[in-house]
Order: structure tokens, then C-alpha cells, then sequence
């Protein structure tokens, strides 16, 4: 582990049975507190951006604002939220994806990209990677192509990575930490 890992793993917090029993929560908010530690997972995340050469960022709602939108500052790039449907106001592609029970849907603004852009994806977790799926099939859908996904933590006995073989095909999967 190099010692980046080290440090961000070390602002990550694990809290018990939460959100619901069971659960083995991973809270961020220690590593934003730390200005080192945001410092070096801000540059490192827009180290990627810019070696998958991407044109734009795109966070998840809400913690891939947080860790996106600074990114986005720091290689140069525009930001774009893809946000939880019905909180954009303007024209939007929506798209649904499932949950563990039911399912949710998140919207990008429709001129938000366009054919020639490259989208580097920022999150903080995957875990299902059902939301990233969906984001993928967002940027594709808006004729823009995905340059690659960057998360801080990939839970992955979850299986994520091989569930989105197929739809990033052939686009990195760029995780700095194991979970
Ligand atoms: C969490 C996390 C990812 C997503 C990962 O977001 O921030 O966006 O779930 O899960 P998946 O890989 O199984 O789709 P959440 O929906 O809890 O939203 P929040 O960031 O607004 O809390």
C-alpha cells in the first residue's frame, strides 16, 4: 500500500450498523476535514483525469460532488452533476436503475455533453455499481464517450468490477482503495 492509500484509508471512518443493522458503513467526513489527506485524493483523482485524457467530470450525487467537484478545479475541466431525478431544472436524459428493493432514477442536463466530449465518472463508493452503470448509460446516451470511472473505495466482493466489464468496455475502473 503506498502511503496515499495509507493516509486516506486512515481518515475513513467505519461505523456500525449503518444505515441499518448489518451494515458496515464507510463515513468520508474525516478525510474532508483533513485538508492533507482531501489535498491528496483531490491530485491523485485528477492525476487520472487527466491521463484518461477526459474533457469533463461527472460526479454522483451527492459525495462524487463533493470529491468531483474539486477534481474538476484542479485538472482544468468542467464539472457536470448527475443528480437524483427532479432536481435539475432544465432539459434532461433520465435514466433508471435498481435497487436492493425498488428502484431510482438520476437525470444529467441534456446539453451538459455532447459528441466530443471524454467523461471521467467520480464517486466515492462503488459497491453495487448500479449507479455508475446508469451514469455510464447517461454520458453514452448523451453521445459523449466515458473516459473512465475514478472512486476512492471499491467494495469489491460485491462483484461491481465484472458487472461493468461489458458496459465500460474497455474504459478504466479506477479504484485507490480495496475495501
Ligand atoms: C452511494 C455512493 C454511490 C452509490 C454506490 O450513494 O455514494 O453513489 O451509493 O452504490 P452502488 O454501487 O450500489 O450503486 P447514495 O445513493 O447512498 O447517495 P448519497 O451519496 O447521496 O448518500
Amino acid at each position: 500500500m503506498t502511503d496515499i492509500q495509507e493516509l486516506l484509508l486512515s481518515r475513513i471512518r467505519d461505523v456500525a450498523d449503518y444505515p441499518e443493522p448489518g451494515v458496515m458503513f464507510k463515513d468520508i467526513t474525516p478525510l474532508l476535514a483533513d485538508p492533507a489527506a482531501f489535498t491528496a485524493l483531490t491530485d491523485t483523482l485528477a492525476g487520472i483525469a487527466t491521463a484518461t485524457g477526459a474533457t469533463k467530470i461527472v460526479g454522483l450525487e451527492a459525495r462524487g460532488f463533493i470529491l468531483g467537484a474539486p477534481v474538476a478545479v484542479r485538472a482544468g475541466l468542467g464539472f457536470i452533476p448527475v443528480r437524483k431525478a427532479g432536481k435539475l431544472p432544465g432539459a434532461t436524459l433520465r435514466q433508471a436503475y435498481d435497487l436492493e428493493y425498488g428502484s431510482a432514477e438520476i437525470e444529467v442536463h441534456a446539453e451538459d455533453l455532447t459528441s466530443g466530449d471524454r467523461v471521467l465518472i467520480v464517486d466515492d463508493v462503488l459497491a453495487t455499481g448500479g449507479t455508475a452503470e446508469a451514469a455510464v448509460h447517461l454520458i453514452q446516451r448523451a453521445g459523449a464517450e466515458v473516459a473512465g470511472l475514478a472512486v476512492l473505495m471499491e467494495l469489491g466482493f460485491l462483484g461491481a468490477r465484472t458487472r461493468l466489464g461489458p458496459t465500460l468496455a474497455g474504459a478504466p475502473l479506477e479504484a485507490l482503495l480495496q475495501v
